[in-house]
C-alpha cells in the first residue's frame, strides 16, 4: 500500500485559514461590518455568545503566524481576504488601508518563501450587501466580480492562483436554508438562488482574473454519499442528497449545466434565478484547479417523515471527531475516484484546500489529529496511484480559531491558541506535520 511518503515529487504542502476566523480587528482601519458581525451579535446565534471581534488577532500578529508557517516548511498558505475590509459597503469606494493589510501580508509571505493562495469570499459578506438581499440578490454576483478585479489589480503581481469562493454549499445551506450560520435565513430549498448567484459571481470573477493572466480555483466542500442500505428508497434518497451537496455545485462549473433537481422539488430554473446565458458565464472560464475541502462521508437514508427527501444518519462504526463528525479517511480516496468517474476529462487538477479535525483537549492529547492527518494523507497517496491528479494539501487549520456557530469551542489548529493571552503553542501535530514535510521533501529531491 502506498503511503504519504509516496506522494509525488513537487507535491505542495500547506495550511489554511479564513479572514473572519482569525483576523479580529473588525473595527480597525475602516473595515465595514460583515454579516458575521451582525449575526454573532444575535442572542443564541453563536455558542456562548462568542464573536469574531478579536479571534486570533492575526491582523496584528501576522508576522508571528508567518514564522509558524515557516517553521512548518510550508510551500503555500491559504487564507481569505475580507471583502468588508477592501470595500466597506461591498461596492464602490475602495478602502486603501484594508487593501494595504493584504499587501503587507503577501509581501511577508513571499519574503518567507511561502506562496499565498487567497480566497476572495469565505462567508464574510459586507452587511451593506446583505441589506440589499445578500446572495439572494443577483447584483451581488456583479459586485463580487468588481471586488475581485480591485483586489487582483493590487495583489495579482505576487499571487499566481486565486480561489473565488469557499464552499458555496455550506454557505447556502447553513446561511440561507437552515439559518445556523450568517446571515441566518431559514428558506430551505428556496435558498438555492443564493447558490446560483454565488456560482454566477464565481464565473464573472473568474473571467476577470483570467484576463489578468491569473489562475482560478473554486473550493467546494464535497462528500462521498452512501445509501444506508441497498433498498431502492435509500438509494433514491442518497442520489437526492448527492445532487444537493455535490453535483449542484460542480456540474454547472465543470459541465455547464445543472443536475436534474426534480427529486428536491426545485424547478429547473431555480425559482427564476437562472437566466439565459448564465451557465456559459459560469462554465466558460475553465477552472485551472478544483479546490476540495474534505471532512467526512455522508450516509443517507430514505426520509422517515414529510419534508426533506433524505435523512442524514450517523456512521456509528467510525471514530468521531470532537465535533461529532465520522473519521473515514478512505472516503477521500472514494470521493476522488467518483469525481474522475463523473467528470472525466472535464475534471481539472485537484488541490485539497481543507482537511483536518477538531480535538477535545480536556480528555485527549493531540494524537487523534495526527492519526486523522496521517490517515487522510495515506488515502490521498493511494488515490494518486489509482490515477487521481492531486497537486497539494492544505490542512485545516494552522491555528485554533473562530469556528463559526461553535465559537471558540472546536479546536482545529496544529497550533493551540490561548484566546485570553493570544499565546500560540505548536501542538504535537505541528511537529509531526513539519517532520513529514521535511522527510517527504528530502526523499523526493534529487
Ligand atoms: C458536515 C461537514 C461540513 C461542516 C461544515 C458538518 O455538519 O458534516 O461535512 O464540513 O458541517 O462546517
Ligand atoms: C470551512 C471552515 C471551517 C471548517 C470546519 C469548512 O466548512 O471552510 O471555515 O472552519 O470547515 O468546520
Amino acid at each position: 500500500m502506498p503511503n504519504r511518503l509516496d506522494l509525488p515529487a513537487g507535491f505542495r504542502w500547506g495550511a489554511a485559514t479564513a479572514a473572519h476566523q482569525i483576523e479580529g480587528a473588525v473595527e480597525e482601519d475602516g473595515r465595514g461590518p460583515s454579516v458575521w458581525d451582525v449575526f454573532a451579535a444575535r442572542p443564541g446565534a453563536v455558542r456562548d455568545g462568542h464573536t469574531g471581534a478579536v479571534a486570533c488577532d492575526h491582523y496584528h500578529r501576522y508576522a508571528e503566524d508567518i514564522e509558524l508557517m515557516r517553521g512548518l516548511g510550508l510551500d503555500g498558505y491559504r487564507f481569505s481576504i475580507a471583502w468588508p475590509r477592501v470595500m466597506p459597503t461591498g461596492a464602490g469606494a475602495v478602502n486603501p488601508a484594508g487593501l494595504a493589510f493584504y499587501d503587507r501580508l503577501i509581501d511577508a509571505l513571499v519574503a518567507a518563501g511561502i506562496t499565498p493562495l487567497p480566497t476572495l469570499f469565505h462567508w464574510d459578506l459586507p452587511q451593506a450587501l446583505e441589506d440589499e438581499g445578500g446572495w439572494l440578490n443577483r447584483d451581488t454576483a456583479y459586485r463580487f466580480a468588481e471586488y475581485a478585479a480591485v483586489v487582483a489589480d493590487r495583489l495579482g503581481d505576487r499571487v499566481p492562483t486565486w480561489i473565488t469562493l469557499n464552499e458555496p454549499f455550506v454557505h447556502t445551506v447553513f446561511g440561507y436554508a437552515l439559518g445556523t450560520h450568517a446571515p441566518g435565513r431559514t428558506l430551505m430549498f428556496e435558498a438555492l438562488p443564493a447558490a446560483h448567484h454565488q456560482l454566477l459571481g464565481h464565473g464573472l470573477a473568474a473571467s476577470l482574473l483570467h484576463e489578468r493572466g491569473l489562475e482560478v480555483m473554486l473550493s467546494n466542500n464535497l462528500t462521498p454519499v452512501r445509501p444506508a442500505s441497498p433498498s431502492s428508497e435509500d438509494a433514491a434518497a442518497a442520489e437526492a442528497y448527492d445532487t444537493l451537496h455535490n453535483r449542484l455545485f460542480t456540474d454547472p462549473v465543470l459541465l455547464g449545466r445543472y443536475p436534474d433537481l426534480s427529486a428536491l422539488g426545485v424547478p429547473d430554473d431555480i425559482y427564476g434565478a437562472v437566466r439565459d446565458g448564465d451557465l456559459d458565464l459560469i462554465h466558460t472560464p475553465r477552472l485551472d484547479g478544483l479546490g476540495l475541502n474534505y471532512y467526512n462521508p455522508t450516509r443517507v437514508a430514505a426520509p422517515t417523515g414529510p419534508g426533506l427527501p433524505f435523512d442524514l444518519v450517523d456512521i456509528p462504526e467510525a471514530p468521531h471527531t470532537a465535533f461529532g463528525w465520522p473519521v473515514v479517511p478512505d472516503g477521500l480516496r472514494q470521493l476522488l475516484a467518483s469525481l474522475r468517474k463523473s467528470y472525466g476529462e472535464a475534471l481539472p487538477p485537484i488541490t485539497i484546500t481543507e482537511n483536518g479535525c477538531s480535538v477535545d483537549e480536556s480528555t485527549t492529547p493531540d494524537q487523534p489529529r495526527i492519526d486523522f492527518l496521517a490517515g487522510h494523507l495515506d488515502a490521498l497517496a493511494q488515490a494518486i496511484t489509482e490515477g487521481a491528479d492531486v497537486r497539494g494539501y492544505y490542512t485545516w487549520s494552522l491555528l485554533d480559531n473562530f469556528e463559526w456557530a461553535e465559537g471558540y469551542h472546536q479546536r482545529f489548529g496544529v497550533v493551540h491558541v490561548d484566546f485570553e493571552t493570544q499565546k500560540r503553542t505548536p501542538r504535537a501535530s505541528y511537529a509531526w506535520y513539519r517532520d513529514l514535510i521535511a522527510t517527504h521533501r528530502a526523499l523526493h529531491s534529487d
